[in-house]
C-alpha cells in the first residue's frame, strides 16, 4: 500500500471482479447493437479500459474531458467542456462511463447535453457512488461501489494529480491534506 493512504475501500480484486461482472452484463444488454461508449476524463481511464475488455460485443470509444468552474474538492455545476467528443450522438446508444458520481452536477450536465444532441438513449455506468453528496436528481444505471462521504483517491481518481495510478481506492492519510 501507498504510504500516503490511510486505508483501502475497495481493493483491487474487488475492483477486477465487479469490472467483469459489469462488462458481461453490459454486453448482453447492448447486444446487436453499436454503442458509444463515453470515458469521461481523467478519472474514468482505468476503469473503461478494464470494464470494456469485457464486453465482447461491437462498441466504439470516444472521450470527453470536462471541469467544474471554481475549483476546490467540490463541483460548482458550472461546467466547462475541455475536450468534446469526437463523434455524432445523435440517433445513438450511448454509454456514459464515470469515475464516481458525488454531487450528481457533472452527470447531470453531460446527460443534457447528449439529449440536447438527440441521442437514441443514455445509460450511465459508475465505478462509485456517493449518494450523501448528491445535489442534482440524477443517478447511475449501473453502479460498481457505493462509497461513504470521504475524498477517495486512487483508480483514476487523484487528489492535485496525484494517486490515478493506485490499483485501489483508498482514503488519504489526513496530514496529506493539512500540509498544503
Ligand atoms: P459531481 O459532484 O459533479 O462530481 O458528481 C463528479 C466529479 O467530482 C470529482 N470527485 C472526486 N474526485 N475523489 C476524487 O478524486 C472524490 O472523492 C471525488 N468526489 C468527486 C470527480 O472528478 C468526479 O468525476
Ligand atoms: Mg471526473
Amino acid at each position: 500500500m501507498h504510504s500516503d493512504i490511510e486505508r483501502i475501500l475497495v481493493s483491487e480484486e474487488e475492483i477486477q471482479e465487479k469490472c467483469r461482472e459489469l462488462g458481461k452484463q453490459l454486453a448482453e444488454e447492448y447486444e446487436g447493437r453499436f454503442p458509444l461508449a463515453i470515458g469521461v476524463l481523467k478519472g474514468a481511464l482505468p476503469f473503461m479500459s478494464d470494464i470494456l475488455r469485457h464486453m465482447d460485443t461491437y462498441l466504439e470509444m470516444d472521450f470527453m474531458d470536462v471541469s467544474s468552474y471554481g475549483g476546490g474538492t467540490r463541483s460548482s455545476g458550472e461546467v466547462k467542456i475541455e475536450k468534446d467528443l469526437n463523434t455524432k450522438v445523435e440517433g445513438r446508444d450511448l454509454l456514459i462511463i464515470e469515475d464516481i458520481i458525488d454531487s450528481g452536477l457533472t452527470l447531470s450536465y453531460l446527460v443534457d447535453l447528449f439529449k440536447y444532441r438527440k441521442a437514441r438513449s443514455i445509460k450511465v455506468v459508475t465505478l462509485l457512488d456517493k449518494p450523501e453528496g448528491r445535489t442534482a436528481d440524477i443517478k447511475a444505471d449501473v453502479v460498481g461501489f457505493k462509497v461513504p462521504n470521504e475524498f477517495v483517491v486512487g483508480y483514476g481518481l487523484d487528489y492535485q494529480e496525484k494517486y490515478r495510478n493506485l490499483p485501489y481506492i483508498g482514503v488519504l492519510k489526513p496530514h496529506i491534506y493539512s500540509e498544503e
